[in-house]
């Protein structure tokens, strides 16, 4: 089969990946590699017609989007920030449960009508303190974000949280819970008509 007739399956590296695979290798989809020993990036599976793409969570929307692949695994952090994107939510997997957070130290709310958020949702974050009222000077980073209020470089920041212990090493508090995120399904629109076979077919054997 060509590489262009493959069904292709996007996964994002990093935490949602680890917590993936294992259901993932449950299923008859299942990747014939190990792909920690591997540096492809399409990876085979135990299905003649279905390739595994391996690449950033926040790619996954735009791969989607123009049809390259045709379903995608992504935290729905990443899918509120990527409103502008054309993709279809088919499922919640259950999986990377976490939470998008306001964070810094104690009393860094009272008062302020202004403050500089350090995070990597600009559009979440706006919005969110938007809706408390507090205007938010954003100051985009890639990661780390928990050390900018501690360095002076924020007055606050907007991140994930999972068990706390990064806010907590870092000496910031988890102020406000924004929004309750976990791992999402998500597929290609027009996918949807012309592979709908397969499409069901994963997301069935996924969400068992
Ligand atoms: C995430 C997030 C926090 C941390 C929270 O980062 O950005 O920094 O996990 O987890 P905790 O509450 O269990 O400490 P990750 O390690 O995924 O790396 P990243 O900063 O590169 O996204």
């Amino acid at each position: 089969m060509k590489e262009e007739d493959s069904f292709i399956l996007a996964l994002p590296k990093g935490r949602v990946y680890e917590d993936f695979i294992p259901c993932l290798q449950k299923t008859r989809f299942a990747l014939k590699d190990d792909p920690k020993k591997s540096r492809k990036m399409l990876l085979d599976t135990e299905h003649p017609e279905v390739k595994v793409l391996i690449i950033r969570g926040w790619d996954v929307p735009t791969y989607i989007t123009s049809g390259a692949a045709h379903l995608g695994v992504v935290g729905k952090d990443i899918l509120m920030e990527k409103e502008e994107e054309e993709f279809v939510e088919l499922s919640d997997l259950s999986l990377g449960k976490c939470r998008l957070s306001l964070a810094g130290r104690k009393d860094v709310l009272s008062g302020s009508s202004r403050l500089r958020i350090a995070t990597k949702y600009p559009k979440s974050s706006t919005q969110y303190m938007n809706s408390i009222g507090i205007q938010a000077e954003v100051i985009y980073l890639n990661g780390a974000q928990e050390i900018a209020p501690i360095l002076g470089l924020s007055d606050a920041i907007i991140d994930l949280v999972d068990t706390g212990k990064t806010l907590k090493e870092n000496g910031l508090e988890e102020l406000k819970v924004i929004s309750e995120i976990s791992t999402r399904l998500i597929a290609n629109k027009a996918s949807i008509k012309t592979r709908s076979k397969l499409i069901h077919e994963i997301s069935d054997a996924l969400t068992q």
